[in-house]
Protein backbone atom coordinates (compact mmCIF):
# COMPACT_ATOMS: atom_id res chain seq x y z
CA UNK A 1 0.00 0.00 0.00
CA UNK A 2 1.53 3.45 -0.75
CA UNK A 3 2.51 5.60 1.90
CA UNK A 4 4.01 8.88 2.86
CA UNK A 5 7.67 8.45 4.00
CA UNK A 6 8.82 11.37 5.91
CA UNK A 7 12.45 12.39 7.81
CA UNK A 8 11.19 14.93 10.47
CA UNK A 9 13.46 17.75 11.96
CA UNK A 10 13.73 20.40 8.97
CA UNK A 11 11.81 23.75 9.75
CA UNK A 12 9.54 24.75 6.71
CA UNK A 13 9.85 28.12 5.73
CA UNK A 14 8.45 29.46 2.27
CA UNK A 15 4.77 30.95 0.34
CA UNK A 16 1.91 29.13 -0.10
CA UNK A 17 -1.59 29.75 -1.85
CA UNK A 18 -3.81 27.57 -0.06
CA UNK A 19 -6.79 25.39 -1.71
CA UNK A 20 -9.76 26.06 -2.08
CA UNK A 21 -12.24 24.50 0.57
CA UNK A 22 -13.38 20.92 0.45
CA UNK A 23 -16.33 21.76 2.87
CA UNK A 24 -17.03 24.73 0.71
CA UNK A 25 -17.28 22.95 -2.66
CA UNK A 26 -19.22 20.19 -1.85
CA UNK A 27 -22.32 21.65 -1.10
CA UNK A 28 -21.58 24.28 -3.87
CA UNK A 29 -21.13 21.36 -6.48
CA UNK A 30 -24.69 19.81 -5.36
CA UNK A 31 -26.20 23.32 -5.31
CA UNK A 32 -25.24 23.39 -9.20
CA UNK A 33 -28.50 20.58 -9.43
CA UNK A 34 -30.37 24.09 -8.71
CA UNK A 35 -29.66 25.74 -11.92
CA UNK A 36 -30.53 24.48 -15.00
CA UNK A 37 -28.00 26.34 -16.87
CA UNK A 38 -23.99 26.48 -16.86
CA UNK A 39 -22.12 27.36 -13.66
CA UNK A 40 -18.35 27.59 -13.33
CA UNK A 41 -17.08 26.86 -9.99
CA UNK A 42 -13.31 28.26 -9.79
CA UNK A 43 -10.79 27.40 -7.14
CA UNK A 44 -12.15 23.69 -6.93
CA UNK A 45 -9.41 21.65 -5.41
CA UNK A 46 -8.58 18.25 -6.78
CA UNK A 47 -9.87 15.86 -4.30
CA UNK A 48 -11.43 12.78 -3.91
CA UNK A 49 -14.01 13.90 -2.81
CA UNK A 50 -14.75 16.21 -5.64
CA UNK A 51 -14.16 13.40 -7.89
CA UNK A 52 -17.06 10.92 -6.40
CA UNK A 53 -19.06 14.28 -6.42
CA UNK A 54 -18.73 14.98 -9.77
CA UNK A 55 -19.57 11.36 -10.88
CA UNK A 56 -22.81 11.78 -8.84
CA UNK A 57 -23.80 15.08 -10.79
CA UNK A 58 -22.78 13.43 -13.83
CA UNK A 59 -24.87 10.22 -13.07
CA UNK A 60 -27.87 12.70 -12.00
CA UNK A 61 -27.47 13.91 -15.79
CA UNK A 62 -25.41 16.59 -15.92
CA UNK A 63 -22.65 17.76 -17.83
CA UNK A 64 -19.78 17.92 -16.28
CA UNK A 65 -15.71 19.01 -17.13
CA UNK A 66 -12.90 20.23 -15.59
CA UNK A 67 -10.53 23.09 -16.82
CA UNK A 68 -7.40 22.83 -14.16
CA UNK A 69 -9.44 24.38 -11.00
CA UNK A 70 -12.28 25.65 -12.95
CA UNK A 71 -15.37 22.89 -12.78
CA UNK A 72 -18.14 23.07 -15.50
CA UNK A 73 -21.69 21.95 -14.31
CA UNK A 74 -24.63 22.10 -16.65
CA UNK A 75 -27.56 20.37 -15.35
CA UNK A 76 -30.05 21.77 -17.88
CA UNK A 77 -31.13 17.95 -18.41
CA UNK A 78 -31.77 16.02 -14.88
CA UNK A 79 -32.45 12.76 -15.79
CA UNK A 80 -32.64 11.07 -12.52
CA UNK A 81 -33.41 11.74 -8.86
CA UNK A 82 -32.24 8.64 -7.44
CA UNK A 83 -28.08 7.81 -6.07
CA UNK A 84 -27.41 4.47 -6.11
CA UNK A 85 -25.84 2.42 -2.99
CA UNK A 86 -21.98 2.51 -5.01
CA UNK A 87 -21.83 5.90 -5.21
CA UNK A 88 -23.31 6.94 -1.64
CA UNK A 89 -20.71 4.53 -0.40
CA UNK A 90 -17.81 6.80 -1.29
CA UNK A 91 -18.77 9.70 0.14
CA UNK A 92 -20.90 9.85 3.04
CA UNK A 93 -21.54 14.19 2.81
CA UNK A 94 -23.38 12.83 -0.61
CA UNK A 95 -26.63 13.26 1.78
CA UNK A 96 -26.25 17.49 0.42
CA UNK A 97 -27.95 16.02 -2.73
CA UNK A 98 -31.18 15.11 -1.06
CA UNK A 99 -32.06 19.24 -0.89
CA UNK A 100 -31.56 20.20 -4.03
CA UNK A 101 -32.48 16.96 -5.83
CA UNK A 102 -36.66 17.21 -3.87
CA UNK A 103 -36.01 20.95 -4.94
CA UNK A 104 -35.77 20.46 -8.87
CA UNK A 105 -37.19 17.30 -9.27
CA UNK A 106 -39.56 16.88 -6.51
CA UNK A 107 -38.28 13.31 -5.83
CA UNK A 108 -34.51 12.37 -3.90
CA UNK A 109 -33.70 8.79 -3.00
CA UNK A 110 -30.57 7.70 -1.90
CA UNK A 111 -29.04 5.02 0.44
CA UNK A 112 -28.26 5.95 4.11
CA UNK A 113 -24.97 7.22 4.74
CA UNK A 114 -23.30 5.20 6.81
CA UNK A 115 -21.32 6.38 9.78
CA UNK A 116 -17.95 6.86 9.85
CA UNK A 117 -14.74 6.83 11.57
CA UNK A 118 -15.91 9.94 13.82
CA UNK A 119 -18.96 7.57 15.29
CA UNK A 120 -22.53 7.86 14.16
CA UNK A 121 -23.75 10.35 11.55
CA UNK A 122 -27.13 10.77 12.27
CA UNK A 123 -29.39 12.63 9.35
CA UNK A 124 -32.46 13.37 11.18
CA UNK A 125 -32.05 16.94 11.29
CA UNK A 126 -31.79 17.19 7.52
CA UNK A 127 -34.94 14.78 7.48
CA UNK A 128 -36.68 16.99 9.90
CA UNK A 129 -35.96 20.55 8.04
CA UNK A 130 -37.09 18.71 4.46
CA UNK A 131 -40.29 17.28 5.90
CA UNK A 132 -40.80 20.98 7.69
CA UNK A 133 -40.74 22.01 4.45
CA UNK A 134 -43.41 19.37 3.18
CA UNK A 135 -41.38 16.41 2.09
CA UNK A 136 -42.73 13.25 2.75
CA UNK A 137 -39.65 10.69 4.21
CA UNK A 138 -40.21 7.26 3.25
CA UNK A 139 -37.08 5.15 5.07
CA UNK A 140 -37.20 1.22 3.87
CA UNK A 141 -34.24 -1.14 3.86
CA UNK A 142 -31.30 1.28 4.21
CA UNK A 143 -32.54 3.96 1.89
CA UNK A 144 -34.52 6.96 1.88
CA UNK A 145 -36.53 8.90 0.03
CA UNK A 146 -38.06 12.08 -0.06
CA UNK A 147 -41.32 13.14 -2.13
CA UNK A 148 -42.12 17.27 -2.62
CA UNK A 149 -45.78 16.93 -2.01
CA UNK A 150 -45.78 21.04 -2.43
CA UNK A 151 -43.07 22.39 -1.07
CA UNK A 152 -43.50 25.57 1.32
CA UNK A 153 -40.96 28.05 2.36
CA UNK A 154 -41.50 27.68 6.56
CA UNK A 155 -39.52 28.10 9.63
CA UNK A 156 -37.06 25.82 10.81
CA UNK A 157 -35.69 25.60 14.29
CA UNK A 158 -32.34 23.77 14.68
CA UNK A 159 -31.43 22.11 18.16
CA UNK A 160 -28.08 21.51 16.79
CA UNK A 161 -26.81 24.04 14.74
CA UNK A 162 -25.81 21.12 11.88
CA UNK A 163 -23.50 22.23 8.97
CA UNK A 164 -25.38 19.86 6.65
CA UNK A 165 -28.54 19.99 7.57
CA UNK A 166 -28.34 23.56 7.48
CA UNK A 167 -26.90 23.53 3.75
CA UNK A 168 -29.69 20.86 2.85
CA UNK A 169 -32.19 23.33 4.11
CA UNK A 170 -30.87 25.71 2.08
CA UNK A 171 -30.65 24.21 -0.68
CA UNK A 172 -34.24 22.65 -0.75
CA UNK A 173 -35.71 26.03 0.52
CA UNK A 174 -34.29 27.94 -2.93
CA UNK A 175 -37.08 25.14 -4.53
CA UNK A 176 -39.70 26.26 -2.01
CA UNK A 177 -42.59 29.32 -2.67
CA UNK A 178 -42.58 31.70 -0.03
CA UNK A 179 -39.97 32.34 2.75
CA UNK A 180 -37.82 30.28 4.71
CA UNK A 181 -36.36 30.93 8.10
CA UNK A 182 -33.97 28.53 9.85
CA UNK A 183 -33.28 29.28 13.44
CA UNK A 184 -30.42 28.25 15.24
CA UNK A 185 -28.14 27.89 11.83
CA UNK A 186 -24.69 26.58 11.67
CA UNK A 187 -22.46 29.99 10.95
CA UNK A 188 -19.54 28.42 9.30
CA UNK A 189 -17.59 30.58 6.86
CA UNK A 190 -18.80 27.73 4.36
CA UNK A 191 -22.49 28.17 5.03
CA UNK A 192 -21.64 31.85 4.01
CA UNK A 193 -19.72 30.56 0.83
CA UNK A 194 -22.41 28.77 -0.28
CA UNK A 195 -25.47 31.99 0.13
CA UNK A 196 -22.93 34.26 -2.08
CA UNK A 197 -22.76 31.17 -4.45
CA UNK A 198 -26.87 30.77 -4.77
CA UNK A 199 -27.28 34.72 -4.65
CA UNK A 200 -24.81 34.87 -7.32
CA UNK A 201 -26.61 32.07 -9.24
CA UNK A 202 -30.19 34.39 -9.01
CA UNK A 203 -31.33 33.22 -5.38
CA UNK A 204 -32.56 35.26 -2.78
CA UNK A 205 -30.83 34.24 0.48
CA UNK A 206 -29.72 36.45 3.28
CA UNK A 207 -28.05 35.86 7.03
CA UNK A 208 -25.44 33.46 6.57
CA UNK A 209 -22.89 33.53 9.40
CA UNK A 210 -25.43 34.79 11.80
CA UNK A 211 -28.13 33.07 13.91
CA UNK A 212 -31.26 33.19 11.46
CA UNK A 213 -30.76 32.41 7.48
CA UNK A 214 -33.64 33.13 5.29
CA UNK A 215 -34.32 31.95 1.87
CA UNK A 216 -37.01 33.55 -0.63
CA UNK A 217 -37.43 30.58 -2.64
CA UNK A 218 -39.09 29.93 -6.34
CA UNK A 219 -36.74 32.25 -8.03
CA UNK A 220 -35.71 31.00 -11.16
CA UNK A 221 -31.95 30.69 -10.75
CA UNK A 222 -29.59 31.16 -13.64
CA UNK A 223 -26.04 29.83 -14.54
CA UNK A 224 -22.86 32.13 -13.81
CA UNK A 225 -19.49 31.68 -12.43
CA UNK A 226 -18.16 31.43 -8.44
CA UNK A 227 -14.80 31.28 -7.19
CA UNK A 228 -14.84 28.68 -4.14
CA UNK A 229 -13.36 30.74 -0.68
CA UNK A 230 -9.51 29.27 0.89
CA UNK A 231 -9.74 25.86 3.01
CA UNK A 232 -9.60 27.20 6.67
CA UNK A 233 -8.82 23.35 7.78
CA UNK A 234 -5.98 23.25 5.00
CA UNK A 235 -4.20 26.52 6.18
CA UNK A 236 -4.54 25.28 10.00
CA UNK A 237 -3.08 21.98 8.86
CA UNK A 238 0.17 24.03 7.02
CA UNK A 239 0.48 25.90 10.31
CA UNK A 240 0.31 23.32 12.75
CA UNK A 241 3.47 21.66 10.74
CA UNK A 242 5.48 25.02 11.00
CA UNK A 243 4.64 25.52 14.74
CA UNK A 244 5.73 22.11 15.12
CA UNK A 245 8.35 21.39 12.78
CA UNK A 246 9.77 25.30 13.54
CA UNK A 247 10.49 27.55 10.43
CA UNK A 248 8.49 30.94 9.05
CA UNK A 249 5.40 30.28 6.38
CA UNK A 250 2.92 32.61 4.49
CA UNK A 251 -0.31 31.43 3.35
CA UNK A 252 -2.40 33.42 0.60
CA UNK A 253 -5.92 32.63 -0.46
CA UNK A 254 -7.20 32.18 3.14
CA UNK A 255 -9.38 34.52 5.29
CA UNK A 256 -7.86 34.76 9.34
CA UNK A 257 -11.22 35.36 10.41
CA UNK A 258 -11.84 32.24 9.12
CA UNK A 259 -9.63 30.66 11.90
CA UNK A 260 -9.37 32.94 14.59
CA UNK A 261 -9.46 29.95 17.05
CA UNK A 262 -6.89 28.17 15.44
CA UNK A 263 -4.42 31.05 15.13
CA UNK A 264 -5.47 32.46 19.04
CA UNK A 265 -4.39 28.70 20.13
CA UNK A 266 -1.13 28.55 18.08
CA UNK A 267 -0.09 32.49 19.67
CA UNK A 268 -0.75 31.10 23.11
CA UNK A 269 1.84 27.79 22.56
CA UNK A 270 4.42 30.13 21.51
CA UNK A 271 4.08 30.94 17.60
CA UNK A 272 4.23 34.85 15.94
CA UNK A 273 1.38 35.49 13.68
CA UNK A 274 0.84 38.38 11.38
CA UNK A 275 -2.79 38.32 9.68
CA UNK A 276 -3.95 40.35 6.74
CA UNK A 277 -7.04 40.38 4.72
CA UNK A 278 -6.62 36.86 2.33
CA UNK A 279 -3.00 36.18 4.37
CA UNK A 280 -1.75 34.76 7.34
CA UNK A 281 2.04 34.61 8.48
CA UNK A 282 3.37 32.49 11.28
CA UNK A 283 6.84 31.96 12.79
CA UNK A 284 8.16 29.31 15.04
CA UNK A 285 11.06 28.06 16.69
CA UNK A 286 9.46 24.65 16.69
CA UNK A 287 9.58 24.05 20.27
CA UNK A 288 5.77 24.37 21.75
CA UNK A 289 4.18 24.73 25.07
CA UNK A 290 1.15 23.83 26.72
CA UNK A 291 -2.21 26.04 25.95
CA UNK A 292 -5.72 26.50 27.86
CA UNK A 293 -7.66 23.81 27.37
CA UNK A 294 -8.91 23.41 23.92
CA UNK A 295 -12.95 22.68 23.50
CA UNK A 296 -14.19 22.29 20.04
CA UNK A 297 -17.33 23.73 19.06
CA UNK A 298 -19.61 25.21 16.45
CA UNK A 299 -17.87 28.21 14.37
CA UNK A 300 -16.24 30.86 15.29
CA UNK A 301 -15.55 28.05 18.37
CA UNK A 302 -12.61 26.12 17.90
CA UNK A 303 -13.37 23.97 14.93
CA UNK A 304 -13.36 19.92 15.57
CA UNK A 305 -11.54 19.42 11.74
CA UNK A 306 -8.12 21.07 13.61
CA UNK A 307 -8.46 18.70 16.89
CA UNK A 308 -6.13 16.40 15.87
CA UNK A 309 -3.87 18.54 13.89
CA UNK A 310 -3.11 20.73 17.01
CA UNK A 311 -3.07 17.66 19.36
CA UNK A 312 -0.25 16.45 16.65
CA UNK A 313 1.65 19.90 16.74
CA UNK A 314 1.89 20.31 21.01
CA UNK A 315 2.48 16.24 21.77
CA UNK A 316 5.85 17.14 20.84
CA UNK A 317 6.02 20.24 22.66
CA UNK A 318 6.48 20.86 26.29
CA UNK A 319 3.67 21.28 28.91
CA UNK A 320 0.03 20.06 29.03
CA UNK A 321 -3.35 21.07 26.87
CA UNK A 322 -6.49 19.65 27.38
CA UNK A 323 -8.98 18.72 24.64
CA UNK A 324 -12.99 18.24 25.22
CA UNK A 325 -14.62 16.90 21.57
CA UNK A 326 -17.92 18.54 21.39
CA UNK A 327 -18.92 17.49 18.12
CA UNK A 328 -18.16 13.87 17.29
CA UNK A 329 -18.71 11.11 19.20
CA UNK A 330 -15.28 9.65 18.58
CA UNK A 331 -12.67 11.52 16.73
CA UNK A 332 -9.42 10.43 18.95
CA UNK A 333 -8.53 7.69 16.23
CA UNK A 334 -5.12 9.78 16.07
CA UNK A 335 -4.48 9.07 19.64
CA UNK A 336 -3.05 5.31 19.72
CA UNK A 337 -0.70 6.35 16.53
CA UNK A 338 0.52 9.79 17.99
CA UNK A 339 1.34 7.58 21.05
CA UNK A 340 3.08 5.03 19.06
CA UNK A 341 5.47 8.18 17.73
CA UNK A 342 6.12 8.25 22.20
CA UNK A 343 3.37 10.55 22.44
CA UNK A 344 1.99 10.99 26.12
CA UNK A 345 -2.09 11.66 25.37
CA UNK A 346 -4.33 10.15 28.14
CA UNK A 347 -8.07 9.47 26.87
CA UNK A 348 -11.54 9.97 29.00
CA UNK A 349 -14.54 10.05 26.50
CA UNK A 350 -14.65 13.55 24.86
CA UNK A 351 -11.61 14.33 27.29
CA UNK A 352 -8.05 14.01 25.88
CA UNK A 353 -5.00 14.96 28.25
CA UNK A 354 -1.50 15.81 26.28
CA UNK A 355 1.50 16.27 28.08
CA UNK A 356 4.29 17.51 25.67
CA UNK A 357 7.00 15.14 25.68
CA UNK A 358 9.59 17.49 23.57
CA UNK A 359 10.51 15.44 20.68
CA UNK A 360 8.14 12.93 19.31
CA UNK A 361 10.40 9.88 17.23
CA UNK A 362 9.49 8.25 14.00
CA UNK A 363 7.04 5.61 13.62
CA UNK A 364 5.49 3.40 10.98
CA UNK A 365 1.63 4.77 11.38
CA UNK A 366 -1.67 4.91 9.63
CA UNK A 367 -4.33 7.48 9.36
CA UNK A 368 -7.92 5.94 9.89
CA UNK A 369 -9.85 9.41 8.83
CA UNK A 370 -8.51 12.56 6.94
CA UNK A 371 -7.89 14.41 9.58
CA UNK A 372 -5.97 11.49 11.53
CA UNK A 373 -3.96 11.35 8.14
CA UNK A 374 -2.73 14.86 8.29
CA UNK A 375 -1.79 14.74 12.00
CA UNK A 376 0.31 12.23 11.78
CA UNK A 377 2.04 13.92 8.93
CA UNK A 378 2.31 16.82 10.89
CA UNK A 379 3.61 14.76 13.48
CA UNK A 380 6.12 13.43 11.54
CA UNK A 381 7.45 16.46 10.06
CA UNK A 382 8.25 17.40 13.45
CA UNK A 383 9.58 13.86 15.19
CA UNK A 384 13.01 12.34 15.23
CA UNK A 385 14.11 9.80 12.89
CA UNK A 386 11.64 8.46 9.79
CA UNK A 387 7.82 8.29 9.75
CA UNK A 388 5.90 6.25 7.25
CA UNK A 389 1.93 7.62 7.03
CA UNK A 390 -0.11 5.38 5.44
CA UNK A 391 -4.06 5.39 4.78
CA UNK A 392 -3.49 8.16 2.13
CA UNK A 393 -7.02 7.12 0.73
CA UNK A 394 -8.41 9.33 3.64
CA UNK A 395 -5.74 12.11 3.28
CA UNK A 396 -6.56 12.62 -0.27
CA UNK A 397 -9.90 13.22 0.24
CA UNK A 398 -9.44 16.60 1.83
CA UNK A 399 -6.15 17.61 1.09
CA UNK A 400 -4.56 18.51 -2.70
CA UNK A 401 -1.03 17.83 -3.14
CA UNK A 402 -0.58 17.74 0.48
CA UNK A 403 3.27 16.46 0.22
CA UNK A 404 3.97 18.56 -2.83
CA UNK A 405 2.90 21.51 -0.75
CA UNK A 406 4.98 20.35 2.22
CA UNK A 407 7.72 19.49 0.08
CA UNK A 408 7.94 22.95 -1.21
CA UNK A 409 8.22 24.22 2.06
CA UNK A 410 11.39 22.41 2.40
CA UNK A 411 10.09 19.19 4.09
CA UNK A 412 11.31 15.74 3.31
CA UNK A 413 8.04 13.86 2.18
CA UNK A 414 7.85 11.52 -0.65
CA UNK A 415 4.60 8.95 -1.80
CA UNK A 416 6.33 5.86 -1.89
CA UNK A 417 4.33 3.08 -3.98
C1 LIG B 1 -19.52 19.04 8.30
O1 LIG B 1 -19.96 17.74 8.58
C2 LIG B 1 -18.12 18.87 7.72
N1 LIG B 1 -18.19 18.09 6.48
C3 LIG B 1 -17.21 18.15 8.72
O2 LIG B 1 -15.91 18.09 8.16
C4 LIG B 1 -17.16 18.98 10.00
O3 LIG B 1 -16.37 18.30 10.96
C5 LIG B 1 -18.58 19.19 10.54
O4 LIG B 1 -19.41 19.80 9.52
C6 LIG B 1 -18.59 20.09 11.77
O5 LIG B 1 -18.05 21.33 11.45
C7 LIG B 1 -18.57 18.71 5.34
O6 LIG B 1 -18.87 19.89 5.33
C8 LIG B 1 -18.58 17.87 4.11
P1 LIG B 1 -22.70 18.47 11.37
P2 LIG B 1 -21.54 17.50 8.97
O7 LIG B 1 -23.98 18.09 10.75
O8 LIG B 1 -22.38 18.45 8.23
C9 LIG B 1 -24.88 15.93 14.73
C10 LIG B 1 -13.86 17.09 7.59
O9 LIG B 1 -12.96 16.56 8.25
N2 LIG B 1 -25.97 15.74 13.77
O10 LIG B 1 -22.40 19.91 11.64
O11 LIG B 1 -21.81 16.05 8.83
C11 LIG B 1 -23.62 15.18 14.31
O12 LIG B 1 -23.70 13.83 14.73
C12 LIG B 1 -15.32 16.80 7.90
O13 LIG B 1 -13.67 17.91 6.66
C13 LIG B 1 -27.15 15.15 14.19
O14 LIG B 1 -27.28 14.77 15.35
O15 LIG B 1 -21.49 17.88 10.52
C14 LIG B 1 -22.52 15.93 15.01
O16 LIG B 1 -22.42 15.47 16.35
C15 LIG B 1 -15.46 15.80 9.03
N3 LIG B 1 -28.15 14.97 13.30
C16 LIG B 1 -23.04 17.38 15.02
O17 LIG B 1 -24.45 17.30 14.72
C17 LIG B 1 -28.04 15.38 11.99
O18 LIG B 1 -29.01 15.22 11.22
C18 LIG B 1 -22.41 18.28 13.97
O19 LIG B 1 -22.53 17.61 12.73
C19 LIG B 1 -26.83 15.98 11.57
C20 LIG B 1 -25.80 16.16 12.48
Amino acid sequence: MSHFQIEGGRPLSGALEIQGAKNSVLPILAATLLVPGECVIRNCPDLSDVTDTLEILKYLGCQVYREGNAVFVDAKELKRDTIPTCLMRKMRSSVIFLGPLLARRGRACLALPGGCELGPRPIDLHLMALKNLGARIEEEQGTVCCVADGLKGREICLPVPSVGATENAMLCACGCEGVTTIVGTAREPEIVDLQNFLCAMGADVSGAGERVLTIRGGRALHGGEYTVMGDRIAAATYLCATAAAGGAIELTGVDPAHLGAVLRALEQAGCVLTEEKSRIGLTSCGSLHGIAPVRTAPFPGFPTDAQAILMAALAGGRGCTMFVENIFESRYGHVDELCRMGADIQTFGRVAVVTGVGMLRGAEVRGCDLRCGAALVVAGLAARGKTQVGGLRHIRRGYDDLAGNLRRLGADIREMI
